[in-house]
């Protein structure tokens, strides 16, 4: 257990007084974009059979691959401002969005449905059932990580009061509780188990267990999710929380919404805000949406696997499939990952130089 300095650890005056972590696209970049989009949207064409190569992004690229490593190598965050929104349908804004993740990393699946971009809005989903997940809601989410090294949420519409963004640095928090509590920062060390919320694959457990902070290669590695943890308690062959373990994870979350540590925002329509998924915990508050079906709140979400991804734990093989460098890793694969999505994850390795672990998974 060590304290570590790192562009990741921040606090929010951090954020405040250097705000090097927002990038902007400029107007003339703005109407360029929409006008690639506009042109490169085929109604009713799959997703999987755009490539990246049809979509150049001519100066803006610059500012988005800016952000992207701000993100992945930084401070662990990352938003780019500007992207055009006014004049783009729900699929046009979908595909920028499908567009900027070709060139950033392989996409990875997200759940049951094995769907590679998701929308972000309420459907109705009770967010605390063994199989809730928080993007279909409009609950209040516990602070967590999602199943990637990267996300990307891009802005829609916003809502019409609430979902608020919480982005706290998991870096910083172990840190605190090093110095606050070392006797449960040596909890947290140890592993917790995960619900898969009724998401596994058919060569999955239900479950899988990963410590919520630990060291290697002289890297920090961070993870959490409450409402997953408390979930896999109904599981046979889950070791029962004890009392240690309930006492930490009450602690790192009181840490985490600390006014010092919490760092909160609303995404504004066209705001891509970029999260290091190893290093960042985020949540966001419950919101209401506008009576107006074109109005609700949406985002489009994609979590991605970048060419330059360091290695990982190894405890970290069962939530991400796969932890070596520069491999496709993470994702939820769901009972629909079929022959176009291992083809979609070839060619997008293949053109990122990527590798793809092979080998039959082991849960
Ligand atoms: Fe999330």
């Amino acid at each position: 257990m060590n304290n570590f300095k790192t562009p990741a650890s921040w606090e929010v005056d951090h954020l405040t007084s250097n705000e090097d972590w927002v990038f902007t696209i400029t107007e003339t970049e703005k109407q360029r974009l929409s006008a690639l989009i506009k042109s490169a949207y085929e109604e009713g064409r799959d997703l999987f059979d755009y490539l990246p190569d049809e979509f150049d992004f001519g100066s803006s690229w610059k500012t988005i691959a800016k952000a992207v490593s701000e993100a992945h190598h930084g401070k662990g965050l990352a938003i780019i401002k500007g992207l055009p929104r006014e004049d783009l349908s729900y699929e046009e804004f979908k595909l920028l969005s499908w567009a900027i993740g070709l060139r950033v990393g392989v996409a990875r699946p997200q759940g049951l449905a094995s769907h590679y971009i998701s929308a972000v809005r309420n459907i109705g989903t009770n967010y605390r059932a063994a199989n809730g997940r928080g993007y279909s809601s409009n609950a209040k989410l516990d602070f967590h990580v999602d199943v990637a090294d990267l996300t990307a949420l891009t802005c829609y519409n916003k809502a019409k009061s609430g979902g608020q963004s919480m982005i706290s640095s998991g870096v910083t928090a172990q840190n605190y509780l090093i110095k606050e509590r070392p006797d449960l920062a040596e909890i947290a060390y140890q592993y917790f188990y995960f619900s898969r919320q009724d998401e596994q694959a058919s060569d999955e457990k239900p479950f899988y267990s990963l410590p919520l902070f630990e060291e290697d290669n002289g890297n920090l590695f961070c993870n959490w999710n409450r409402n997953r943890v408390q979930s896999a308690q109904k599981f046979e062959g889950v070791i029962k929380l004890s009392a240690a373990q309930i006492e930490t994870m009450d602690v790192l979350d009181e840490i985490l919404r600390r006014p010092e540590l919490m760092y909160t925002m609303y995404l504004e329509p066209g705001d891509m805000q970029i999260l290091n998924n190893y290093t960042m915990f985020h949540s966001r508050t419950e919101y209401i949406d506008f009576e107006n079906e074109s109005d609700k709140r949406c985002l489009y979400r994609l979590w991605l696997a970048p060419p330059d991804s360091i290695k990982l734990p190894e405890s970290w093989r069962g939530f991400y499939r796969s932890v070596e460098p520069a491999t496709v890793r993470g994702g939820i694969r769901g009972l629909s990952y079929n022959k176009a999505c291992s083809d979609f994850d070839k060619k997008q390795a293949k053109f990122l130089n990527m590798k793809i672990d092979s080998r039959p998974y082991k849960n």
